[in-house]
């Protein structure tokens, strides 16, 4: 999606701002754009179609500098991709806009802006802020209210920087939806959609809350809260937060892809998720963070200079919880599929798992007593989000109309709008994950899961009775990266069997109980990565339907641990065979199923069945992985895709 990169210092800023870029291209793009004031007081802009590299091609040609400049890069939405919808944008040759996100009444305000003599240049929605600013700032507004003006007729999620040409010592930039962080220097200040941007010059930064301003100049950073009907801007003080990330976690270290690279980080993600939330009782329920308005807050938190959650009321609240509504997109969701199996199975409380997107347009019921549940790698899912605040409005408006008990979002970022806006969250520790398929983020939701539900079986049990079962897990928990490392080491094999996937077009995975999630998760892999196209199956389901595809050029893939459906999942496997389908099963050491012809065995360790998805996870992951590279796509930026999905 969308990326920002803006900056005033007291240097040439176009070299931070194509770097900038470049550390944005992870999120998916088509193309990209910059704009500068130059020393001679001029608004200079380039822009290209296609990657940073074509845009760098052009400055080669005619280059810009500035100590003051935005930056882009496009991710289609009004209007194709091409160089005049690229941003920045620019109205009357002296506002420069770069915009995240989607403004809904843009036609409205086309219509108004031509009728008053504005002459557009692209299709894109984003113009018309540009012109809109413009027309502000001819009335006679300074650029911090004229941006604050311009955003308050604007509808939609959205971020912005904005310059003036007759002010080349004032950035502004605005948050309502789309995130939006300002990085603070030494003597030079800066803006973007991700602090990942922004690395190379600053580590420190200052998270904007909804509806925020920024006025960045020479003297310093304002961030402006927008108060009285929104027409006034107040001047609010805002944490300066210490990212914890080196640069070179965000890099590609000796690996030839990032997701490669995440892949093998495993081991050590997992390990420092877990750390530090085990005690010999079970979880620590200090591992859940609370947001700064949470009714989850400790009385005295803010003295310790952090926010801390008040672990009371925690326990009371998990032993209330009835039931869980989880709600996520694509990989995130899948991770919520399998922790329905553990809620139900481990805690005792009924789970119900939607993906955002549905859950948030259909008239529900809620029963009393759900814990409203998000994953999300990037926290900045517009779908998930937007389910979020919807069910917040819902409880705001009574308890006819809302019963959910609270908010809790597993995620990878921090500082994210999921994690600032639920009442609590739990961080997943993946550390930045670049490649476009999730893998870390997904095993580490897996984890954050396992956590949870242990977390609400403690809460509900008499804290008396030996608990053998959350003892177990959590000893089988502490050795789980041990048996990933194990997994991680089929890499060979797994890289020779890829070679029988690369001419196929088509991939059935099969798995049952809580392996078949990891199935869809597997398929969701191979065909965003390699293109080709696969579906995933309950396996009991193969009779209903889909064994009628079944031939020998249907490679069917089957994740087959050792549990009580082990038998069961055999005769569908049988069933494939007997139909001339190829099998690829990932299967624990203790099923006796025999490689042959037609079947291909892969031993993936032993591990205990609750624990199983997440070891299961990865050589399917692996598979993907290989399938892709031999077949030479973009691995780590899959085409028309997204990381961070920021519009609906
Ligand atoms: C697939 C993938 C996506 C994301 C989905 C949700 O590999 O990465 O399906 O899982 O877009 O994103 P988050 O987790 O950031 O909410």
């Amino acid at each position: 999606m969308c990326g920002i990169v803006a900056g005033l210092a007291q240097r040439d800023i176009s070299k931070i701002l194509i770097e900038g870029l470049h550390r944005l291209e992870y999120r998916g793009y088509d193309s990209a754009g910059v704009a500068v004031i130059d020393p001679a007081g001029e608004l200079r802009r380039a822009r290209a179609v296609g990657k940073v590299r074509a845009l760098e091609d052009e400055l080669r040609e005619a280059p810009l500098s500035g100590a003051i400049g935005v930056a882009h890069t496009r991710w289609a939405t009004h209007g194709r991709p091409a160089q005049h919808n690229a941003h920045p944008h620019l109205s009357s040759e002296r506002v420069a806009v770069v915009h995240n996100g989607i403004i809904e009444n843009h036609e409205a305000l086309r219509g108004e802006l031509e009728g008053a003599g504005y002459v557009f240049t692209s299709e894109t929605d984003t113009e018309v802020v540009a012109h809109l600013v413009d027309r502000e700032l001819c009335s006679g507004l300074a650029l911090p209210e004229a941006v604050n003006a311009v955003t308050a007729r604007l509808d939609g999620a959205f971020a912005l920087a904005v310059m003036e040409q007759r002010n080349p010592e004032l950035l502004v930039g605005a948050r309502q939806g789309s995130p939006l962080v300002v990085g603070v220097g030494i003597d030079e200040h800066f803006i973007a959609s991700d602090p990942l941007a922004l690395l190379p010059v600053t580590d420190r930064f200052v998270y904007l809350d909804e509806g925020d301003m920024v006025a960045i100049t020479p003297a310093g950073i304002q961030v402006l809260e927008r108060t009285g009907d929104r027409d006034e801007l107040t001047p609010v003080t805002r944490e300066v937060v210490r990212y914890e990330h080196s640069v070179e976690a965000a890099g590609k270290g000796e690996y030839r892809h990032f997701m490669m690279k995440e892949i093998m980080e495993q081991p050590r993600v997992l390990s420092r998720t877990l750390a530090e939330r085990l005690d010999p009782q079970g979880v620590r329920l200090e591992a859940f963070d609370v947001s700064r308005h949470s009714f989850l807050a400790a009385d005295n938190g803010a003295e310790k200079g952090k926010q801390v959650v008040d672990v009371a009321r925690l326990t009371q609240l998990f032993a209330d919880v009835r039931q869980v509504q989880i709600i996520a997109c694509g990989t995130s969701y899948h991770a919520g599929m399998v922790a329905r199996y553990w809620l139900e199975e481990v805690a005792g409380i009924p789970a119900q798992v939607e993906v955002a997107s549905e859950f948030r347009y259909r008239e529900r019921v809620a029963a009393p007593g759900t814990l409203f549940l998000t994953l999300s790698q990037s926290g900045e899912t517009a779908d998930t989000l937007a389910a979020l605040r919807d069910i917040q409005k819902l409880n705001r408006e009574g308890p006819q109309a809302g019963h959910y008990l609270a908010s809790l979002a597993i995620c990878n970022v921090a500082g994210s709008s999921l994690v600032r806006e639920s009442d609590l969250s739990l961080l997943t520790h993946a550390g930045p994950e670049i490649g476009v398929a999730s893998t870390k983020a997904f095993t580490t939701q897996l984890v954050a899961l396992m956590l949870t539900t242990l977390a609400l079986r403690q809460a509900k049990g008499d804290g008396q009775t030996d608990d053998l079962l959350s003892r177990q897990l959590l000893m089988r928990l502490k050795d789980l990266p041990h048996v990933i490392e194990q997994s991680l080491a089929l890499d060979g094999e797994i890289a020779q069997l890829a070679e029988k996937f690369m001419h196929r077009h088509h991939t059935l995975f099969l798995g049952r109980g809580s392996q078949y999630p990891i199935a869809m998760e597997g398929a969701l892999k191979l065909k965003e990565i390699s293109y080709i196209h696969a579906e995933a199956y309950a396996a009991g389901e193969l009779k209903h339907g889909p064994l009628a595809l079944i031939d020998e050029d249907m490679p069917v893939v089957a994740v087959a641990p050792m549990d009580d459906l082990m038998e069961k999942l055999k005769s569908n496997l049988q069933e494939v065979r007997a139909r001339g389908g190829q099998l690829f099963v990932f299967a624990d050491p203790e099923v006796s199923l025999k490689a042959g012809e037609g079947v291909h065995v892969v031993t993936v360790p032993g591990v205990c069945r609750f624990l199983a998805p997440i070891v299961y996870a990865v050589p399917l992951q692996l598979l993907s992985y290989h399938v892709a590279v031999l077949k030479g796509t973009d691995v780590d930026q899959p085409r028309n895709l997204a990381k961070s999905v920021t519009v609906e």
